[in-house]
C-alpha cells in the first residue's frame, strides 16, 4: 500500500460506534491526526480513539476558531503542510473526523489543501456513524419509511433554513449545528405545527449527553453539538411512528469494555 490520505469517521461520540473498520484502518496507518483547538486540548474525535484503541496515538492539528479569515486559513495551511510532508515521507495518513467524513466534515478542507500541494495523493474516506443515526436509535424513531424524504440541513445560520424542508411534510428533518438558535427552531416548528415529536440530542456520546423531546428542552442555546430529529407527519394509526417515547432518562452509553470496546 501506497500513502494515502485516509478520512475515518468516529462516530459521534459513544466509542462503542467506531466502526471494527475505522479500528483497523488507525492502527494500520503510519500516522493519525486529530482536529483540535489548541495543541495542548483532547480533540472530541482524539478522546474517542483513546477510549476505543488506547495503543492508536493520534498527533493534533490545530485548526482554530479565529476570528478572520486569514488566520483560520494560515492554520488550515500549517496542518496540510504537515500533512502533506508526512505522505512525500511515504506514509500511510489517517485523519479522524466526528461522524462521518463526508458529512459536514473537516476532512474535505484539510483534504483539498493537500492535493493542491501534492496532486498525486490518494484520498480515502471510511465511514462512520453520524449523530443523527445514534439520536434517531436512542429516541426510538423510525426517521423515514416507505417513500418518505429525508432532509439533513445546517441551522448554523438561524431557523430559516428550516423552511424548506418544512414545505414538505412527508419528510423528516435533521437540523445539524442549530445548537446556538434552539429556542428559534423550537418556534418555527411550532408555528408549522410540526413541533411534536421533534427530540434533540445533546453533546451524544459524550459527558454532558442529554437527549429529549424538543419542547421542553428548548428553553435556551443548546451546545454547538446538537442535533434536532423532526419526523415525518404521519397518520395516528401509521406503524411507522415511533414505537416509544423519548426518554431523556436513558442510560449512558456503556463505557469501554462492557458494550463500546471492538
Ligand atoms: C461539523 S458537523 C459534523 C457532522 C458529522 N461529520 C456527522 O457525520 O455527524 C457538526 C454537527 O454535527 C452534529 N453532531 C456531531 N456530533 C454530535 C454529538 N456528539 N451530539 C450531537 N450532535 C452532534 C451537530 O449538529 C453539530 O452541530
Amino acid at each position: 500500500m501506497g500513502p494515502a490520505l485516509v478520512g475515518v469517521g468516529v462516530g459521534p461520540g459513544d466509542p462503542g460506534l467506531l466502526t471494527l473498520k475505522a479500528v483497523s484502518v488507525l492502527r494500520g496507518a503510519d500516522r493519525v491526526f486529530g482536529p483540535t483547538m489548541a495543541v495542548d486540548a483532547v480533540g472530541r474525535a482524539e478522546s474517542i480513539v483513546r477510549q476505543a484503541a488506547p495503543d492508536v496515538a493520534v498527533e493534533r492539528l490545530v485548526f482554530a476558531i479565529v476570528e478572520g479569515d486569514e488566520a483560520r486559513r494560515a492554520a488550515h495551511d500549517l496542518a496540510a503542510e504537515r500533512v502533506a510532508a508526512c505522505l512525500d515521507a511515504g506514509e500511510r495518513v489517517a485523519f479522524v473526523t466526528l461522524g462521518d467524513p463526508n458529512i459536514y466534515s473537516t476532512f474535505h478542507h484539510l483534504a483539498a489543501r493537500v492535493v493542491a500541494r501534492r496532486p498525486e495523493t490518494t484520498v480515502e474516506t471510511v465511514p462512520g456513524i453520524c449523530a443523527f443515526q445514534d439520536l434517531a436509535s436512542r429516541s426510538g424513531m423510525v426517521l423515514v419509511d416507505g417513500v418518505e424524504r429525508l432532509h439533513l440541513i445546517s441551522a448554523v445560520d438561524g431557523p430559516e433554513a428550516l423552511d424548506v424542508p418544512l414545505a414538505d411534510p412527508d419528510a423528516a428533518i435533521v437540523v445539524y449545528k442549530g445548537g446556538r438558535h434552539l429556542p428559534a427552531v423550537a418556534g418555527r416548528l411550532r408555528a408549522a405545527q410540526r413541533l411534536d415529536g421533534a427530540v434533540v440530542g445533546e453533546l451524544l456520546g459524550l459527558p454532558g449527553e442529554r437527549v429529549g423531546l424538543l419542547e421542553p428542552a428548548a428553553t435556551g442555546p443548546a451546545a454547538y453539538l446538537a442535533t434536532v430529529l423532526v419526523p415525518p407527519q404521519r397518520p395516528a394509526e401509521d406503524a411507522t411512528a415511533p414505537s416509544r417515547a423519548p426518554l431523556s432518562q436513558d442510560p449512558p452509553p456503556s463505557p469501554v469494555g462492557e458494550r463500546g470496546r471492538p
